[in-house]
């Protein structure tokens, strides 16, 4: 089918790029202080934190315990979109606080560390993609959930790796055809299992896009009997050894429904936490970043989801710092994108469940 990759320019990021992040060391009494003082000042604020599966375990822990959630950029957005709460504590990063606001002008939204981006949404710069946009004006515009509120409100759709293919479908058999940015081993494996007429952006997770396919098959020669679970923001070459392919919820689900007992999983190490605590008896295995003479950058962990901590949560807590602004013209233009998704999931139950390699 007709996919076109954008050749002019590769939106990878340099590894100055690419926060180091240190890791709070806090022995067990600290962090008990610390979680007691957060929970006492999310009631005072009328705060609940929504929490991604790649945040620290005690932020996912603290989330669940209080009243929030824990989940994917998909129940993200519907639980923020829905919740009572006054105000709201992201624990991710940008893109994920951003969302949050723009369904939620009327709230708060607090994040621990502004600076928690990702290299999807740094890869994809709003006056860039808008001028291609506007080269390609008989396409219709979808944008994956991780990039900024400005080329939301420039796209017509926005989608999350639970919902994409089901959109990119529907759109298709409506005859459109499509921009799809920034992920391009996303938009790739979206484009092979829709078979729709997609030009994709160059963007790429620096997570994802080191999970090594050389390295996967001699792991899987070990673990013959061991199920391969993939996020779809990996290298083909990757997708194409797995038994499942989804998005963080659906991984999490397979590990529990799967008939299996071992699992190779490449995405973010942070999902452990929650397989762990779903299901409990099964032996999870991280799939193999850093080929033979390669350095390893992420090491399976998002750096910039790894700049929130507990110590930061209770900074602006008890400060009110770190609040997220839109531009009300901005908010107004990419929540249409966000609704149409939100709407298009509410009317389709099955929309985010996994798909077999
Ligand atoms: P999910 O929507 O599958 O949680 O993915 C978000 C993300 O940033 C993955 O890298
Ligand atoms: Fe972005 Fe990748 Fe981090 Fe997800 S894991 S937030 S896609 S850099």
């Amino acid at each position: 089918m007709n996919s076109e990759i954008i050749q002019h320019r590769s939106y990878s990021l340099g590894k100055e790029q690419i926060p180091l992040v240190a890791v709070e060391s806090l022995d067990d009494i600290e962090r008990m202080n610390l979680k007691e003082k957060i929970k006492k000042k999310l009631k005072e604020r009328e705060a609940v934190i929504v929490s991604h599966y790649y945040t620290d375990a005690d932020l996912q822990l603290l989330a669940d315990e209080t009243g929030g959630c824990v989940s994917d950029s998909l129940e993200m957005a519907r639980f923020g979109r829905d919740a009572k709460a006054k105000n709201l504590i992201v624990c991710g990063v940008k893109f994920m606080g951003e969302t949050a606001k723009i369904l939620n002008p009327e709230k708060q939204i607090f994040m621990p560390d502004l600076d928690a981006n990702c290299s999807l949404d740094i890869g994809c710069p709003v006056d860039e993609f808008s001028d291609f946009c506007d080269a390609h004006p008989d396409r219709i515009v979808v944008v994956y959930a991780n990039t900024s509120a400005a080329v939301k409100a420039r796209a017509d759709w926005m989608v999350t790796s639970g919902s994409a293919i089901d959109v990119i479908k529907y759109l298709d058999a409506n005859n459109k055809k499509i921009i799809w940015a920034p992920d391009k081993y996303l938009g790739d494996y979206v484009q092979k299992q829709s078979g729709a007429d997609m030009l994709i952006w160059q963007g790429s997770c620096i997570v994802h896009e080191e999970f090594k396919s050389k390295e996967l098959e001699s792991l899987c020669k070990n673990h013959p009997d061991a199920k391969i679970l993939v996020h779809p923001e990996s290298p083909s070459s990757v997708i194409s050894q797995a038994d499942m392919v989804g998005s963080t919820t659906a991984i999490i689900k397979a590990v529990s429904e799967m008939n299996a007992k071992k699992f190779i999983i490449a995405t973010d190490k942070g999902i452990f936490h929650k397989i762990k605590e779903v299901a409990k008896n099964k032996i999870l295995i991280e799939a193999p970043t850093a080929g033979k003479g390669a350095t390893c950058i992420s090491c399976a962990h998002c750096p910039w989801m790894a700049m929130n901590s507990l110590k930061k949560l209770l900074h602006i807590l008890e400060t009110g710092e770190n609040e997220i602004f839109v531009k009300k013209d901005i908010i107004n233009r990419a929540k249409g994108s966000i609704e149409k998704l939100l709407n298009f999931t509410n009317n389709n139950k099955d929309v985010g469940l996994a798909n077999d390699a």
